[in-house]
């Protein structure tokens, strides 16, 4: 069975994407340019593809600029609705308020997805296995090394989801909350209006406590969250290499993708994944892997480049290093820098060039 054509959805999008900083300054993180198209591209074209034709997004942070990118969706072959809250309500209350703009009767399925996941599961079984089942709610629960970042959710043989236990430092099981719901809209309409409501630690564990039927719907395909700088990277890598497929990548799967007006030296090593932005450029002996080169930058002769974003206009010089590293909009890295994990420039700044070298062997 096939999820009903029609499904409606919403879109979680209201956060403020604090551990992107410095990129989310400016954009919020579902709207960041991911693999040469605003990252919710992704999730909005594989959404349609399995039945969604309307969507709710639940907008907050810059919510006006939502708008802008999508407009009323027919881009997508979509409707796209906006629904905003002035102070943020927290996830659940956020569903709350975006299912003002439901237009299902209570009975229906609503699927809910967090606005910052890439994900390869089969969204119209976790659709069909929520309808035959008869659940209240049915969670994509996916298995990662560290649960105690995310919601750990444990599940007895059946499927149904026992505990619900977000950001735990001790988690049961490795399984956990991979951020896409099935909801029975009735459930939805439940949750107290205009309050703040996390669903992670207020509805999910209430629903468990009140005998509901909450399931679980476990698989094993690829799943990222793209919520920091190295996971961002590596999603728009991922997407660029074909590890995650997506209707919505604007060119053929390869090394790189080269977007308008982009300019490589033939001399230049551009691989893993990397995305060269609208009008970026890369010079001769410059190696750039696994990396988002954005709109208007400039990657000198013999820079290195690796796992790192460089921001809109950045200039990277002659020889400089940058190793999962992001460089905000419009900075400039000096000659001779060497930038290593996790170092952030904030937008504007200028490293002028390193003149003091340390060496491991001195
Ligand atoms: N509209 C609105 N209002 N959206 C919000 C709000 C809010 O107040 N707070 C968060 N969001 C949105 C974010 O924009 C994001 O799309 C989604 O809700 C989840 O928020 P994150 O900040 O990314 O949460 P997380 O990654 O720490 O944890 C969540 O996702 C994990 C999976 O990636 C939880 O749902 C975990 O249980 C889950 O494991
Ligand atoms: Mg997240």
């Amino acid at each position: 069975m096939r999820s009903p054509d029609g499904l409606e959805a919403i879109l979680l999008v209201g956060g403020q994407g604090t551990r992107l900083r410095p990129l989310t300054l400016s954009t919020p993180k579902p709207l960041l340019p991911t693999a040469g198209v605003p990252f919710l591209a992704h999730q909005l074209a594989k959404a349609r593809a399995y039945g969604v034709r309307r969507v709710v997004f639940a907008t907050s942070y810059r919510a006006s600029m939502f708008g802008e990118a999508f407009g009323d969706g027919s881009g997508f072959g979509l409707e796209i609705v906006y629904m905003t809250e002035d102070t943020p309500l927290g996830t659940g209350g956020a569903i709350r308020n975006a299912a003002r703009a439901l237009t299902c009767p209570p009975d229906a399925p609503v699927l809910v997805l967090n606005g910052d996941i890439l994900s390869g599961h089969d969204i119209a079984e976790q659709v069909d296995l929520h309808v035959s089942r008869g659940a209240a709610v049915t969670l994509h629960l996916t298995e990662v090394d560290d649960p105690s970042r995310f919601g750990c959710v444990p599940t007895d043989d059946d499927g149904r989801v026992s505990a619900f236990l977000e950001k735990t430092p001790n988690p049961v099981t490795n399984r956990i909350n991979a951020g896409c719901y099935v909801f029975q809209r009735s459930v939805i309409d439940a949750i107290p209006e205009g309050q703040v409501v996390s669903v992670e630690r207020e509805t999910f564990p209430g629903l468990i406590a009140a005998g509901e039927l909450v399931l679980g719907y476990a698989d094993t395909s690829y799943w990222l969250d793209v919520g920091t700088p190295a996971a961002f990277v590596q999603g728009s890598a991922d997407l660029v290499l074909g590890k995650l497929a997506s209707p919505a990548l604007p060119g053929p799967v390869g090394e790189c993708l080269l977007l308008d007006g982009a300019v490589v030296s033939p001399e230049a090593k551009v691989t893993c994944g990397t995305v060269v932005g609208p009008r970026a450029r890369v010079e001769a002996g410059a190696s750039v892997r696994g990396s988002v080169l954005s709109e208007g930058c400039h990657v000198a002769s013999g820079a290195t480049v690796v796992n790192s974003v460089v921001g809109v206009g950045a200039r990277v010089a002659s020889g400089a290093v940058l190793r999962e590293v992001v460089v905000g909009d419009g900075a400039h890295i000096g000659p001779g820098n060497e930038l290593t994990s996790g170092m952030r420039v904030w937008p504007g700044v200028n490293l002028p060039e390193c003149a003091v070298r340390f060496s491991s062997d001195v």
